[in-house]
């Protein structure tokens, strides 16, 4: 895939953090194979993430609640992290109710930072959303919002990845803005990426040095949302048909024209078209 260097984003905050610990990063990154955990590591970016490390030679724990490591109740998380240098966090909720997706973000962040500080974790790395504090109306974005902050401000180095959605969840868009066989979306612009991409560059991320700033991640297509889920319901013989409401909200919340699409050019962009994906991963003609 296409990776352009990583530019400073203006504004965001940077941290001071003692010399040697990073001097230890940056010998370890360069030298040796690490133990890197992965929270949400049997999920649809997490489990490519596991692949891509250990095929680097890195020691690779997935962990989840299936294989018995749980980031909300703490069990199993401990012994999991001993002696880890990285923990990328690529959890996600299993409600997105309001109030348990925020309980769900703050009390797994608590957990895994409190952790990582007693296990001696270098490089806490989180996958984000691109835009989250411009969708604040929605309770998710809230929470990814919180969980944003809660690393921010801990003293543990960290890089928060802040992706557009993903190709795999275009029919998951599609499915929200459902009404018998009409679709509703507005024309607001968005730039999707497709999960084996996002995988890579957090792969190159958890084995860097911490950045203690967010990056954008982008695919390499800014398209209209009412188009894409258009494209994809074709591509599919879906027989629904997806009506341009500039008005329809987006999993409940209204959208500005720019507000899924990072600011200026992101720091990373993936490389893998829309169209590719779509004529790889649905029926023949
Ligand atoms: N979808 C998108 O378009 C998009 C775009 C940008 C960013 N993101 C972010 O990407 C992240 C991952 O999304 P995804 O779609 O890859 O997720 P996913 O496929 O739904 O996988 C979720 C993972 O979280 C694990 N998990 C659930 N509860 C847990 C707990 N208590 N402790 C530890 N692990 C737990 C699951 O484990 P089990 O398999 O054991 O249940 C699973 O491995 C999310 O944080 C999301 O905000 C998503």
């Amino acid at each position: 895939m296409t990776v352009i260097g990583i530019q400073q984003l203006p504004g965001k905050p940077k941290r001071d953090h003692p010399t040697s610990v990073m001097k230890n990063q940056t010998s370890e990154t360069k030298s040796k194979t690490m133990k890197i955990v992965i929270i949400g590591g049997t999920g649809l970016v997490g489990a490519k993430l596991v692949n891509n490390l250990r095929q680097q030679g890195h020691e690779v724990v997935a962990a989840s609640p299936s294989r018995g490591i749980n980031s909300v109740t703490g069990e199993g998380l401990a012994a999991a992290l001993a002696g880890a240098q990285v923990v990328v966090d690529v959890s996600n909720a299993p409600s997105w109710e309001d109030k348990a997706v925020l309980e769900f973000f703050e009390s797994s962040t608590r957990n895994l930072l409190a952790t990582e500080t007693v296990a001696g974790v270098r490089h806490h790395v989180a996958l984000s959303v691109v835009g989250t504090d411009r969708l604040l109306a929605s309770g998710y974005f809230r929470a990814k919002m919180a969980q944003e902050k809660l690393i921010q401000t801990s003293p543990i180095p960290y890089t928060i990845v802040r992706s557009t959605q993903f190709f795999e969840f275009v029919g998951s868009i599609a499915n929200s803005a459902t009404d018998g066989l009409s679709v509703r979306l507005p024309s607001a612009l968005m730039q999707p990426i497709v999960s084996d991409d996002v995988a890579a560059v957090l792969a190159s991320v958890a084995v860097a040095e911490p950045m203690n700033r967010m990056v954008d991640l982008a695919g390499p297509n800014a398209i209209p949302l009412d188009e894409v889920v258009r494209q994809f319901l074709k591509a599919n013989r879906d027989p629904r048909t997806v009506i341009t409401d500039e008005q329809s909200p987006y999993f409940g919340i209204p959208l500005k024209h720019r507000s899924l699409v990072p600011d200026g050019t992101p720091s990373r962009l993936g490389a893998t078209h829309f169209e590719t994906w779509l004529r790889r991963s649905t029926p023949n003609p």
